[in-house]
């Protein structure tokens, strides 16, 4: 069953980007961070507290609080309210830390 998101957009877009959420293929408008393209399609769990396990979502979508990273195109810890759709993109969760790349 499809997610009901408790944001609506003020005006519905003339044109839209499709990007693939955990396999499942939704739809944006072209401009919005992909944090907000996410909330819209009523996804309400973006990562995983590498702590506790305990889910998270955005809170502050200005880049402060890092609650919304998400793996994009095989990228981990990317800032989902910090990034704009982009066709074909692949997004997933992020489930824990992410590993450290020094190259
Ligand atoms: S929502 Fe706070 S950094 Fe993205």
């Amino acid at each position: 069953m499809k997610p009901v998101s408790p944001f609506l957009r003020l005006h519905e877009p003339t044109a839209t980007v499709r990007l693939t959420w955990e396999g499942e293929e939704i739809f944006a408008a072209p401009g919005d961070s992909l944090a907000a393209a996410l909330l819209a399609a009523g996804v309400d769990t973006f990562r995983a507290s590498p702590v506790s396990g305990a889910p998270r979502a955005p809170y502050c979508m200005m880049g402060t609080c890092f609650e919304c990273l998400v793996n994009v195109d095989g990228r981990p810890t990317v800032q989902a309210c910090m990034t704009e759709v982009r066709e074909g993109m692949l997004v997933c969760r992020q489930m824990g830390g992410a590993e450290v790349n020094d190259d």
